[in-house]
């Protein structure tokens, strides 16, 4: 674990809130990364079911499955130390039925690790959230945009823009956080929404294309690091180019080969 840091808990996630503070959150899909991200000191880590976009190349996220998370959420496990390990509940693992949604739910706990679930929708789960925390799983919601109603929306569209669809968003975030949530994703909503939101709730919104005024971020690792180069979206920071930088990597190795150069006797055995 970071030297003198305590494991990062759901109720610690409120009082950084509490505290003025801002809250941290990346996704991660393998050991590897999630180890680096809590090196780093990142609060929450999200095993988002964007891994069907990032890591499964699919065009939406619809296709994962709990299965897929519970891998990935169980390869995360092994590589974070401190930070809030979060599972998110994939398109049709907890809409079905209450039931459904606790299975589910306690799989990714008891399989993948995790500490606590997301999911996405606002009045429509409040008893679905009710009834996971009264059990013992800790919810994190998920309004706004929701990746899941792609077909719905019929593409990634910024929501709340209009009047009656902001109110419905208001109401969304007040029910989540009635139900129990711990915290709440909002998703490409107009920043004035956000903020408006994140004055009104005691518990900690965490923004992805929400502007600047939620109580913390999240954005998904691939972006951060210019992994996903097909990408190019509004309201991600790059802060590496790790696609430019392994294409080049990857072409000098095969020069390299080519050449002979590698391997050298150094890098060989006698
Ligand atoms: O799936 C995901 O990565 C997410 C975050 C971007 C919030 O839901």
């Amino acid at each position: 674990m970071p030297a003198g840091k305590s494991p990062v808990t759901a109720f610690e996630i409120l009082n950084i809130k509490r505290r003025g503070e801002k809250i941290t959150a990346l996704t991660a899909y393998d050991a590897t990364f999630a180890r680096l991200e809590d090196e780093a000191g990142i609060d929450i880590i999200l095993v988002g079911d964007s891994l069907g976009m990032v890591v499964q190349g699919c065009s939406n996220t619809i296709p994962v499955t709990i299965d897929d998370v519970i891998y990935h959420c169980r390869a995360c496990a092994r590589g974070v130390e401190r930070a809030l390990l979060v599972a998110d509940m994939p398109f049709m693992s907890y809409q079905a039925s209450i039931e459904q949604a606790l299975i589910n739910a306690g799989r990714c706990l008891k399989e993948g690790g995790a500490q606590a679930v997301k999911l996405e929708g606002g009045e429509a789960m409040t008893e679905t959230i009710r009834r996971l925390v009264d059990v013992g799983i800790p919810v994190m919601g998920h309004i706004g945009m929701q990746p899941q109603m792609v077909n719905i929306y019929g593409g990634y569209k910024l929501q709340g823009k209009e009047t009656l669809q902001a109110e419905q968003i208001l109401r969304n975030a007040e029910a989540v956080q009635d139900a129990g949530a711990f915290s709440i994703v909002l998703e490409k909503i107009p920043r004035g929404l956000a903020g408006e939101i994140t004055k009104r709730l005691n518990i900690p919104t965490i923004g992805i294309a929400a502007g600047p005024d939620c109580d913390g971020q999240i954005l998904v690792n691939y972006d951060l690091f210019g992994l996903a180069d097909q990408y190019r979206f509004k309201f991600v920071r790059r802060y590496l180019e790790m696609a430019r930088d392994i294409r080049d990597a990857v072409k000098k190795y095969g020069e390299d080969i080519r050449s002979g150069d590698f391997p050298s006797d150094a890098e060989s055995f006698e």
